[in-house]
Parts: structure tokens; C-alpha cells; sequence
């Protein structure tokens, strides 16, 4: 057996830095015979260093798609397994919530140890020192709610005390064991730890199945659990798992379980609550144990274990199963090898199901063979994307692929698992939630999986159709709540201007964008909008707001109206380009609603630290809360930032900014910027406000809402300022440590390093991009297959390229810019860049210059007709009073 122990969190540190191997021009391109020799090299080079999986590997090499020819390319490089840059432990502590076992891209299945690490084990593990309470087979990755899924844990034990199967621990109160300190390793597709109880547990995936080895050092045991001081009875080798049929968060309504004897197989399977969400979920698995002869069985309700029943279930009175740990034991007797294996198929539909995929996606129990096949299916995945990595630090190209990684492990997909209603459209879950990824985590995903982002929208718009609304955040086939906007709307009008198509019913998207505008839902704290017989009729949502509609948290009533805005104007490219002129107007005019919250009169006031005095920034004008009557009410400015009560602004708290501060989204509004530099006071008093945002510690880089705040110096003429904020920010908040992530990785912390490193940031919700020097010499991007039409062309690549790169990272400023040879001004791209190919080249130096500096070099913006003053309704005075009702800096 391979030894893959690392230490937490660095299994790549200490390993030799890599012999970038390059060829001259002139190589004749596609030389399979030349590319395998330099195949050779690396593998021979790099196999005893980097424990390569040389089976993988070299499948990987001969059969994955060309990743070398291009019609750009000037020189060959080598295939380097990129896989080696993939850190999965990387956001395991430090309030990541990163998901860290083994899957594959969008996997239902996501196997790993649980810790029990209180409000930290969101998606199972956490690299602290909390004991391991079990291992289970599906997860939710970086989310910021309670802990996810994580149903039917399994959990062995070597042997049990006086050989008396009654005296092991079974529920999930008793049976937590320590892991061995740094035993936990993490790769693609594989994950393992060592518990102190002796036992050594493996896992990797295929779709729905999760695969376990879990191995015993061969003798009796002395001294278990030895971490607490106490000698323990010696404990006779005979293996025994249980299945427990809890979840992490221990919200098991009903359930069932039986043990087979027999064949060694339990099945199950339990109704739970989702993490976020409104409703419940229901589950099944179907679990096969090979390597040792069943001993004995049974079922356990919470610590009590005994041979028979050999099944429970929710009805019945005798094997009645209240909430909590129940399930069903196996003892084993010496198993053959040391090691027994363990087979988990899950379904959402039944245990028959959960059965077949076990049955078809693991017929062999193959470890080995199934570790391979995940480790292709991400070769195959990021192979999209290739980087000449030349003169650039293992750490932050570990960054880089770990980032792009996790943004490709969720939503999940759990098409053919749909119990809700029968569609022959995908189904896609853990949209976890869109408030979080429409930002960076789909436009990513629109570049390099255009597939897989057109079967998401497709799933979103089949649950409009069965549903009723599109969802704002969704989990476990529930409602999820919404943080916001509705913001699926700039998801789907994203996915319309980059030209997405591949059976995406538009009439049908558009609908469904339209019911978001227009038809708020009896609960819009799960779907749709609130407040809306007010923004149509005013403009804005008042803080006071007679909502006689519907119901959801009054709260918020900023930063929704500044996403509804948005939402409203990305529904009107939508329109335009859908030919509904009157209705395009209509939300166009809708779209600069984020004007009536503008108190231009307001100041930036804050407690002095010390003494108590009011102090002000100098910064005036800011959104802020208002009344039905149109008079402004006061949130302090900066309540919600870190530096002020960071944590009083979610759904349920009452203030009228979600997860950030009135300074925060006073910079959202993405579709006319321009009119928002104007109101700020120009060029150099926005870019004086939006550097001591992110000075000044106002700005959160640990939530969404502040990525596009760190490029938005690109509408004000100065791109070079995106650039420093983006090498400010990476490596010192986004890095390559299992602390390496600065708040909940949502899958969208990883996509938006992987677009700084890349170069280019989206506006999501229009056909911009962005531009910045990219970290790398160059980056290229697969241009997708199902743009070219008819006859097969070769692949063709976006390819950024940087002259005078430098590998400090101090010439961070462009200077001048090419695309394909013609002098290229605009700061930013479009979509057609991606979806064309070509080479943008970017020379960059020390200083900022003048490139993308100048009006017509800015990106778009919208602009609406509007008031003098910018305000529409009526106004009251002393509306920059000092209010301290919500201030208590203290
Ligand atoms: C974990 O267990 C395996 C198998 O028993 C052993 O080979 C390995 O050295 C252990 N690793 C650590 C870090 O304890
Ligand atoms: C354990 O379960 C058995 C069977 O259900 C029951 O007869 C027994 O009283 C239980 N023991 C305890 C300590 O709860
Ligand atoms: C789906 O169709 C099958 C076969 O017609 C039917 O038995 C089942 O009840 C349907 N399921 C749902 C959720 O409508
Ligand atoms: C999702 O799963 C379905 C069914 O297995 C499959 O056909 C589809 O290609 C998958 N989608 C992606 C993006 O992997
Ligand atoms: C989408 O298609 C339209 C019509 O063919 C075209 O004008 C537009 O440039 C395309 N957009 C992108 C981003 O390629
Ligand atoms: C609000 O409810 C009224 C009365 O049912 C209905 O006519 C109106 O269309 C609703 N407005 C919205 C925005 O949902
Ligand atoms: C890595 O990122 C984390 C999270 O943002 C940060 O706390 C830490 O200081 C960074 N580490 C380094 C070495 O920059
Ligand atoms: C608007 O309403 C608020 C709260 O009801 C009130 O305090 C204020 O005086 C009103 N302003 C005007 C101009 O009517």
C-alpha cells in the first residue's frame, strides 16, 4: 500500500520544486511520439517525488484530449499533472467550510470524515483536533448555514471490549475517537485519516457510491482511546461498523434500517432537514461490506446494541426509533487482509436505487480502479485550462487549481436522483446559494463548462416549472432562503447574452425572470421577492413597508432594492435581446431604482474608539433605508462592516443591509456605474472612496458582495488600482493553506482567486470582463467544442499572455495591450473572446500608465434618466442627523 500520509494541510510543501521543461518554436506540433517521450521524462522525473498515480497518469497522458496543440501556441510544453496543485484541505479551518473528501465535478457522492467541530463542520470535515464521529457519503461544500447532509454515517471499531459486541460505542454522543495528529491526507478523489482506535480509513467516489477502505493493524488492541489518559480494556481483533441513520446537523425525523447477515449489506434510510431551508429532504443507502465473514448483527437505538432486531423502522412499537443515533452493527471476524471494504451507494429516490448505483458504478470494489477513474474525470475537467506556470510559486499555483477545483464540486448534480416530479430535464441542487455565486462561481463556470452551466439553468428553470418560482438558494430538494435579490435572474440573463443554448427553453426563462419582477410569492423569504406592490409603485422598498402580499423578513430593505434593481436591468437585456421592446423600457427604467436610496446628505459618521466623540470621514452621500412617505431613515454607514457589529445584519435582524454595511452596497450598482462615480463626486473622489473601503478594513473580502468592489477601479479609469487590490489580496487573504480562505468558501472564494490569478473578472449579469495582468507568463482557455460548427476543427484557445513578466509580482500595471496583433485599449473583454479564441497580449510594468484610462476605455454603463439630486419621491429634512440607535461601537 502506498503511504500518502502528509501533514494537514501541506502535502505539496516540502516537495521539490518542479523543472519547468521547455521546447524552442519549431517543434512540430502534435508529435504524439515527441509529446510521449516528454511524458517519460515527467513521469520518471516526478513518480518518486510526488507519488503519482502512474495507472491514472499515464491513462491520463494517452487518452485525455490533446492539452498541448494550439493554434497560438508558440511552444510545446510538457503535460504537467495538474492534480498535484490540488489541495482540497485547503479552507478546512478557519471558517472555510470546504468540503475536502473525495468527489467528482457537481458529485452527489462526497465522501469524508465528520469531526464534530461546533458551527465549523458545515461540509463534515475540519482540520482541528475534535474527535471523528464517523465517515459519510454526501456533503455540502464551503456553505455558511448549519451542517449539511452527512447522513448515515458510517463507523468502525477494531474490535470491542471483553470481545462483548454491547460494549462498543455506538451513538454519535459516545463514539467520537481522535484522530492521529497530521494522518489526514487529502488528493483528488481520495481522502484518508488514521483514528487513535487503530483503525485507518480510505475513501473515494464514483456518482452516487462512495467507496471505503478501512484497515486494522492485525492484532488485539491495547490502550484504545489512549489520548485521554486512561489504559483501556485490551479489545480482541474482530472489526465491528455501525451505520448510523443521523446527519450532522441530527434532524432525522422518520427513518428505516436492516442488516443482511447474510450478504454483509444494511440498508436504510431517513427524512431530514435541510440546512438552509424551509421543508424536509428524504434519503436512502444501500451499504455492502467485503474482505471479512459476518460474525454477528443487529440494529442499536442510541447506545444501546443488541442481535436482534435485525431492523428498525419509524412504525411498529417494539423497534420503534426515536430521533437521534439508531442503526444497524456488524461484527466481523479477522478479516482476510487487514482491511475491509465498504460500499455506499445514496439515492433520494429509494433503497432499491441506492442499491443500483452501488451495483453499477462499483460492481468490482475496486479502490484503486475507482480512485483512478475520479482522478481522470478532473483531469478531463480542468484540462480546459491550461497555465505556463514558469518563474510562479508552488503555493500560488496551488491557489489557482484548488480555487478552480472547488468551484466545480457544487451545485451538485442529482439529475436521475428527482424525487420531487418526473422531468427529463437535469436536475441540479445546491445552488448554495445564488446570492453568493452569481458573481464569480457561474460566469466561471459559463467559461469553462458552458455544458454544465446551461444543465444548471436548465434545472433551474424546471423547478420554476414545478415549483413555481425560480429558487434564490436551494439544498437537498428544499426551498433555501433568500439573502436578497432574486437573483437567479442575472444567472439566467448572464447565460442569455453569453449565448448559452443546448435546449434552454428562453420563452420559458423569460417567464420565470418575469414572475420574479412581477408576482411576489405568499413566502418570499424562500422564492421571488417581497415588497414589490411598493417597488413598482415607489421605487423603492420602504422601511416601513405595508406588505399585505406576502411575508419574509422586513429587513434588508437596501440591499434588496439595490439587487432588485439589478435583477430588473438584467431582465431588460434579457428582453431586448428577446425582442420585448415595451418590457425591456420597462425594466431598463425599473433598473435605476438603486437611485432611490441615495441620501446625498449623508454622512460617514463614526464613534471615536476612545473618547466616545462622533467623528466623520469626509465621505458623504451614501444609501440608506427610507420611509414610504420618501423621507430617509438612518442605518449608520458602516454598521455591518467589520470594524462595526460585523454579525447584526442577516435576514432575521431587522437592519436594512444583509451581510455588509450601507458603505458596502453603496457601491452596487453594477449597471450604471458611471451615474454612481457622478453622485460620489467624480473620477478621483470614487477612487478615493473605494481605496479607504478597502483600506480602511470596511471591505470583507470574505463575502461575495466585496469581489466586485475590488476591480470596480476599472470604471473610474484606473484598472491598474483592480490590479494592486488583486495582488493585495492574493496570497495574503486567498492562499494555499487550510486556513487559506478568508470566510466561507461557497465554491465562489475559489472562482473568484482563480479569475484574479486568470486575469479577468466578470461583471456578472453583462457581457463584460474585467482586465488585469494575469499571475502567470500566460493562461489559455479551451475554446468550447459546441461553438464550432460542422466539421471538426482543431481546438482553438483564449490565450492571455503577459510580455515582461515578472515573477515578484511587482509589474502588476498594464501598459499597453494587443489582441490578436491590433492595438487593444478597452480595460476590459467580452464574451466573444472566449468563445472565438484569440491572443490578448498584455505588456506590463511597474507603474500605472495611461492604458484603459480614458472615458470611451471604461466598461459600460446604463445610464437612466433621473431627478436633479438624484431622488425621486418626496424628501424630508434633517436626513443627516447622528443616530445612534443602531451605533454601538462603544
Ligand atoms: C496511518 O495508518 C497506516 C496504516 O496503518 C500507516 O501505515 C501510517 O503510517 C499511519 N499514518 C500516520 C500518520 O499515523
Ligand atoms: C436495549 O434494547 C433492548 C431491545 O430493544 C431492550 O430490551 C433493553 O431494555 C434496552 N436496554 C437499555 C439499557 O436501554
Ligand atoms: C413519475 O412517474 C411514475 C410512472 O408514471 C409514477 O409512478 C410516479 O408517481 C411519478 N412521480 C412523480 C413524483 O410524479
Ligand atoms: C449530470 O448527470 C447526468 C446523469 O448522470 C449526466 O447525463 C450529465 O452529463 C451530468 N452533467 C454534468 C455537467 O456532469
Ligand atoms: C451571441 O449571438 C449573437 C447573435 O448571433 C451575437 O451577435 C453575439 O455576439 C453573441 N454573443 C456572444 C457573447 O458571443
Ligand atoms: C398583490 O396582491 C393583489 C391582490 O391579490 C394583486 O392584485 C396584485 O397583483 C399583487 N401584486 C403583486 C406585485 O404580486
Ligand atoms: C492566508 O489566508 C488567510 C485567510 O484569508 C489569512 O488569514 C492568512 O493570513 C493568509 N496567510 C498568509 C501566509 O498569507
Ligand atoms: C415620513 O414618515 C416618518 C415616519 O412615519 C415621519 O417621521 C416623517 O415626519 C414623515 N415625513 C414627511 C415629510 O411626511
Amino acid at each position: 500500500m502506498r503511504d500518502r500520509m502528509r501533514t494537514e494541510g501541506s502535502p505539496y510543501r516540502k516537495a521539490a520544486k518542479m523543472v519547468p521543461v521547455h521546447l524552442r518554436s519549431g517543434v512540430p506540433r502534435r508529435s504524439r511520439a515527441l509529446l510521449f517521450a516528454i511524458i517519460c521524462v515527467v513521469l520518471i522525473f516526478f513518480l518518486p517525488r510526488f507519488d503519482l498515480n502512474l495507472g491514472g497518469t499515464l491513462m491520463f497522458l494517452l487518452f485525455s484530449p490533446d492539452v498541448a496543440g494550439s493554434t497560438y501556441q508558440e511552444y510545446q510544453r510538457p503535460a504537467v499533472d495538474i492534480l498535484r496543485f490540488i489541495d482540497p484541505l485547503i479552507g478546512t479551518a478557519n471558517g472555510g467550510h470546504v468540503f475536502p473528501g473525495a468527489s467528482l465535478p457537481y458529485g452527489m457522492a462526497k465522501a469524508v470524515a465528520d469531526t464534530q467541530s461546533p458551527a465549523e463542520n458545515a461540509a463534515g470535515y475540519v482540520s482541528d483536533d475534535n474527535p471523528i464521529l464517523g465517515f459519510s457519503h454526501m456533503h455540502d461544500s464551503g456553505t455558511g448555514g448549519n451542517p449539511s447532509l452527512g447522513n448515515f454515517p458510517l463507523f468502525f471499531h477494531p474490535g470491542c471490549p471483553d470481545d462483548d459486541f454491547a460494549k462498543c460505542d455506538y451513538s454519535v454522543m459516545h463514539r467520537g475517537t481522535y484522530r492521529v495528529p497530521g494522518s489526514a491526507f487529502a488528493s483528488v478523489g481520495y481522502f484518508n485519516i488514521n483514528l487513535t482506535n487503530s483503525v485507518r480509513a480510505e475513501m473515494t467516489v464514483t456518482e452516487h457510491t462512495a467507496l471505503y477502505r478501512f484497515s486494522f493493524p492485525g492484532t488485539s488492541i491495547v490502550n484504545t482511546g489512549a489520548e485521554d489518559g486512561k489504559p483501556k480494556p485490551a479489545v480482541p481483533y474482530s472489526p465491528l461498523v455501525l451505520v448510523d441513520l443521523v446527519d450532522l446537523a441530527n434532524t432525522r425525523s422518520l427513518g428505516g434500517i436492516q442488516v443482511y447477515p447474510e450478504s454483509a449489506r444494511v440498508i436504510g434510510e431517513g427524512q431530514y432537514n435541510p440546512s438552509f431551508g424551509s421543508g424536509h429532504y428524504q434519503a436512502f443507502f444501500c451499504a455492502d461490506f467485503k474482505g471479512a465473514a459476518v460474525r454477528k448483527a443487529g440494529t442499536f437505538i442510541t447506545n444501546n446494541a443488541t442481535e436482534e432486531p435485525k431492523f428498525l423502522d419509524t412504525v411498529g412499537a417494539n423497534h420503534y426509533i426515536p430521533t437521534g443515533s439508531a442503526g444497524a452493527w456488524i461484527q466481523f471476524e479477522r478479516p482476510e487482509q487487514n482491511f475491509i471494504l465498504a460500499r455506499v451507494g445514496v439515492s433520494f429516490i429509494s433503497v432499491d436505487k441506492a442499491c443500483q448505483n452501488a451495483e453499477r458504478e462499483i460492481p468490482d470494489f475496486r479502490f484503486e480502479r475507482v480512485e483512478a477513474e475520479a482522478q481522470n474525470a478532473w483531469r478531463k475537467q480542468l484540462s480546459v485550462i491550461d497555465v505556463d506556470a514558469t518563474g510562479v510559486s508552488e503555493e500560488l499555483q496551488t491557489t489557482f487549481w484548488s480555487g478552480l477545483y472547488r468551484s466545480l464540486l457544487s451545485p451538485q448534480n442529482y439529475t436521475g436522483e428527482n424525487y420531487l416530479w418526473n422531468s427529463t430535464e437535469p436536475y441540479f441542487d445546491s445552488f448554495y446559494c445564488i446570492w453568493d455565486s452569481f458573481r464569480a462561481q457561474h460566469p466561471l463556470l459559463t467559461i469553462i463548462d458552458p455544458a454544465a452551466q446551461t444543465q444548471m439553468v436548465r434545472a433551474l428553470l424546471d423547478i420554476y416549472k414545478h415549483e413555481g418560482k425560480l429558487p434564490d438558494c436551494r439544498m437537498s430538494f428544499c426551498q433555501g432562503y433568500t439573502q436578497g435579490g432574486s437573483n437567479a435572474d442575472i444567472v439566467i440573463a448572464d447565460a442569455f447574452l453569453k449565448n448559452l443554448t443546448d435546449g434552454i427553453d428562453w420563452d420559458l426563462a423569460y417567464k420565470a425572470v418575469i414572475s420574479d419582477a412581477e408576482v411576489e410569492p405568499h413566502d418570499w423569504g424562500v422564492a421571488g421577492r417581497g415588497g414589490l406592490v411598493s417597488w413598482h409603485e415607489l421605487g423603492w422598498i420602504p422601511w416601513n413597508d405595508d406588505d399585505k402580499n406576502g411575508t419574509g423578513h422586513l429587513s434588508r430593505t437596501i440591499s434588496r432594492g439595490v439587487e432588485y434593481a439589478y435583477d430588473d436591468f438584467c431582465i431588460s437585456l434579457m428582453a431586448q435581446g428577446l425582442g420585448h421592446t415595451a418590457d425591456a423600457q420597462k425594466y431598463y427604467q425599473r433598473g435605476g431604482n438603486w437611485r432611490n436610496y441615495w441620501n446625498d446628505k449623508q454622512k460617514d459618521l463614526y464613534r471615536d474608539k476612545k473618547n466616545g466623540d462622533i467623528l466623520q470621514s469626509g465621505f458623504e452621500g451614501f444609501m440608506q433605508p427610507r420611509m414610504a412617505n420618501g423621507s430617509f431613515k438612518y442605518q449608520n454607514t458602516r454598521t455591518c462592516s467589520p470594524i462595526q457589529n460585523q454579525h447584526s445584519c442577516y435576514y432575521d435582524t431587522g437592519l436594512d443591509t444583509y451581510e455588509g454595511s450601507p458603505w458596502l452596497y453603496s457601491f452596487f450598482a453594477p449597471q450604471d456605474t458611471a451615474a454612481l462615480i457622478g453622485l460620489m463626486g467624480g473620477d478621483d473622489r470614487f477612487v478615493e472612496r473605494l481605496t479607504f473601503f478597502h483600506e480602511s478594513g470596511i471591505a470583507y473580502l470574505g463575502n461575495e458582495q466585496s469581489f466586485l468592489p475590488t476591480f470596480q477601479f476599472h470604471y473610474a479609469g484606473r484598472p491598474g488600482l483592480s490590479s494592486y487590490w488583486a495582488h493585495r489580496y492574493i496570497p495574503r487573504q486567498f492562499n494555499a493553506t487550510v486556513n487559506g480562505i478568508p470566510g466561507n468558501d461557497d465554491g465562489a472564494m475559489g472562482a473568484f482567486s482563480a479569475f484574479a490569478l486568470m486575469g479577468f473578472f466578470p461583471v456578472a449579469g453583462q457581457n463584460v470582463y474585467l482586465l488585469t495582468p494575469p499571475f502567470f507568463p500566460q493562461i489559455r482557455i479551451r475554446v468550447p467544442v459546441t461553438t464550432i460548427k460542422g466539421k471538426k476543427e482543431p481546438d482553438k484557445w483564449a490565450v492571455i499572455r503577459v510580455r515582461n513578466f515578472d515573477p515578484e509580482q511587482k509589474a502588476i500595471y498594464i501598459q499597453s495591450a494587443t489582441l490578436n496583433g491590433k492595438k487593444y485599449t478597452n480595460n476590459w473583454i467580452t464574451h466573444e473572446f472566449f468563445l472565438k479564441g484569440g491572443v490578448l497580449e498584455l505588456r506590463v510594468g511597474l507603474e500605472e500608465s495611461t492604458w484603459g484610462t480614458s472615458e470611451q476605455d471604461r466598461p459600460p454603463s446604463y445610464p437612466v434618466d433621473w431627478p436633479e439630486g438624484g431622488h425621486k419621491g418626496r424628501l424630508d429634512a434633517g436626513r443627516d442627523r447622528y443616530d445612534p440607535e443602531f451605533d454601538d461601537v462603544g
